[in-house]
């Protein structure tokens, strides 16, 4: 057998990436007020089409998924038109894009909510400290606990969104479910206390994730959605009784799917348990992992068969071209985390790439 390196491609269905090089789910807070995608996030994305594949920033299905500004929705025609500029622009540059599906649930407040109403979460329990909001820094409020009748309508937007993707023309689509929004807050047992079918045991808290990953298989190929997780991750203060047991339970249902791919976000706490082998002895799907890799992390998982491949988000941010730096070992700008979330061009598009920074 070969040895797999960074350049080796992967097959994803019938979706071949040229390098195992992936750019991660970035937020970045650059679209309008309306979340309507813009020519210069165009430009953003078109310069790292060298990617694998880019996963785009998490992209809203519905207003009331909103818990952050300026960041981008998938729900209006007009936003499905502003992606379509997107998606020429990385295809035309050779690239491939999925986006990445969102709801905040609970990391949400009443200010980005329609009519001020409280945000939702499987359970009414708030996080401690405050978040951003467009009327300034508040404490975060209790969301309202769905009720069993609405999940079904929740589960719909998600596919929704999806027949979007599809005529924005993405690739295929990632599904959040990580970094404690709405479909991580299901899963773990901190934040789902429900009593009904998507509470308690683990095939109830897996219920919401697996209903969406249906309803998105009515309308894409299986291999082109992907899930995103972040079993020993506590973004969005997530915590689980048992989240060794939780997450191989779940990636085995998913397993059972038959999707794309699972890609795992995995600090911050992997030096207490490392889950990302037993989540590959039981998925043999494409798996990708991130956090925390340069090139020789990233090589020693592809070589030690830890992964498929690797996404990237700081090192994206920084270097429009990673692939080729890692392919001739070049130097690589340093990422100016100041600029990581809104404003503009600065620390969006001038990363300069490769022979402009050698010139
Ligand atoms: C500026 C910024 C924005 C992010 N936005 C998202 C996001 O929209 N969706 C997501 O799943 N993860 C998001 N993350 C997490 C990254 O995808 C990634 O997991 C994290 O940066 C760790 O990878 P790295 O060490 O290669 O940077 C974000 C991280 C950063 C730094």
């Amino acid at each position: 057998m070969h040895k797999v390196t960074l350049l080796t491609p992967l097959q994803i269905g019938d979706l071949t990436l040229p390098n195992r090089v992936l750019m991660a789910p970035l937020t970045r807070m650059r679209a309008t007020d309306d979340r309507l995608p813009t020519d210069m996030m165009a430009t953003y994305y078109e310069q790292r089409a060298s990617a694998g594949l880019i996963i785009t920033e998490a992209t809203i299905i519905m207003p009331e998924g909103a818990g952050y500004v300026n960041t981008p929705g998938l729900y209006t025609d007009e936003q499905v038109a502003g992606w379509r500029t997107i998606t020429d622009a990385v295809h035309a540059a050779g690239g491939r894009i999925f986006v990445q599906l969102w709801h905040t649930g609970r990391v949400s407040h009443p200010s980005f909510q329609p009519q001020g109403a409280l945000p939702v979460a499987p359970s009414a329990i708030a996080i401690a400290g405050e978040l951003m909001t467009p009327v300034g820094r508040r404490p975060y409020e209790t969301p309202r606990a769905l009720e069993t009748d609405e999940i079904g309508g929740l589960v719909a937007k998600f596919a929704e969104a999806a027949q979007r993707a599809q005529d924005a023309g993405f690739d295929g689509v990632e599904i959040h479910g990580a970094n404690g929004y709405l479909i991580d807050q299901f899963l773990r047992d901190g934040t789902n206390k429900r009593t009904d079918r998507y509470g308690g045991s683990l095939a109830n808290r897996a219920r919401f994730l697996l209903e969406i990953v249906d309803a998105v298989k009515e309308i894409w190929p299986v291999h082109r959605i992907g899930v995103r997780l972040s079993p020993s991750h506590d973004h969005g203060h997530m915590v689980d009784s048992n989240p060794y047991e939780s997450f191989t339970y779940f990636a085995e249902a998913l397993a059972q799917k038959d999707i794309g791919y699972i890609h795992i976000r995995e600090a911050n706490d992997t030096d207490r348990y490392d889950i990302v082998p037993a989540i590959r002895d039981l998925y043999k799907g494409v798996l990708i992992v991130n956090e925390g890799y340069n090139k020789t992390r990233a090589l020693d998982a592809l070589e030690s068969d830890r992964a498929d491949a690797v996404a990237f988000g700081a090192l994206f941010i920084a270097n429009p071209d990673l692939p080729i730096r890692f392919r001739l070992d070049a130097p690589l700008n340093e990422v100016d985390p100041s600029t990581f979330y809104g404003g503009g061009a600065k620390g969006y598009v001038d990363y300069p790439a490769l022979a402009l920074s050698v010139a």
